[in-house]
């Protein structure tokens, strides 16, 4: 099946509407997308502000094995959008991808991944929904943001999103092969190397160490400077 794509001026949140499809019966592959959004979610409740002419995208699944693809999801899809942010910036761009699905520009966070799955037991969704800053950056203070048109001449978000398809689609093939061993070494060659120094949030405190791997299931190891190795399932990560 191909994807299909739904296109939209000004959206609240381009999720909110795929969540609202799927639950009334939306075949996967279903994209929608939106020049602009005016109340745009990011992860653990925080909003995606999107000032108009970036990436605003969500995407539908219906996995068939839906736990093995919650955890393969968020590095399929930092794959997918290192690649596509890759083929429309010169060779010298930095682009880095932070655990698990961030992707960085010199550093900064130029996109984020927002999963939401749900669904009764024999009609499962899953929407993963993606922001990209590629026009502009938005402002907001404490955060370090950066946007592709440092790097780029800016593409249309639709042209954007439809390669940003094409590569999903390339990654979940290689990972219904084969499984998440390549998956991992790729997303491995494009993060954070093996060795930096990394804050994971805690609450409200952080507990600092340095990267040391990704195992199967996608759970990335902290080394701690007592020695011992924690796997880490969920929350932020800062990079020093
Ligand atoms: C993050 O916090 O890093 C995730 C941001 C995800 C934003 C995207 S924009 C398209 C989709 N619609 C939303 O409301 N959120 C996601």
């Amino acid at each position: 099946m191909t994807w299909r794509f739904e296109f939209y001026e000004t959206l609240g949140s381009t999720s909110d509407l795929l969540k609202e499809k799927a639950e009334a019966g939306a075949q996967e592959k279903l994209a929608i997308q939106a020049f602009a959004q005016t109340s745009g979610r990011g992860t653990r409740g925080r909003s995606w502000v999107d000032p108009g002419g970036n990436l605003a995208i969500s995407l539908l699944f219906r996995p068939e094995k839906s736990t093995d693809f919650l955890a393969a999801i968020p590095f399929l899809t930092a794959l997918s959008l290192y690649e596509t942010a890759r083929q429309f910036s010169s060779g010298e761009a930095d682009f880095m991808l932070k655990w698990p699905n961030d992707l960085l520009l010199s550093e900064r966070k130029m996109a984020g991944v927002l999963i939401e799955a749900g669904g009764s037991a024999d009609h499962k969704w899953v929407v993963v929904g993606i922001g990209a800053n590629l026009r502009q950056a938005p402002q907001i203070e404490g955060r370090k943001l950066s946007a592709l048109s440092e790097v780029a001449v800016v593409p249309d978000p639709a042209v954007f999103g439809r390669s940003l398809t094409l590569q999903m689609d390339h990654w979940i093939s290689i990972w219904e092969a084969q499984g998440f061993a390549p998956i991992r070494e790729a997303w491995l060659e494009r993060a954070h190397p093996v060795g930096r120094h990394l804050a994971v949030q805690r609450g409200e405190t952080y507990i600092s160490g340095s990267f040391s791997g990704l195992d199967e299931q996608g759970r990335l190891f902290l080394a701690l400077p007592n020695g011992e190795t924690i796997p880490v399932v969920t929350g932020d990560i800062l990079l020093d």
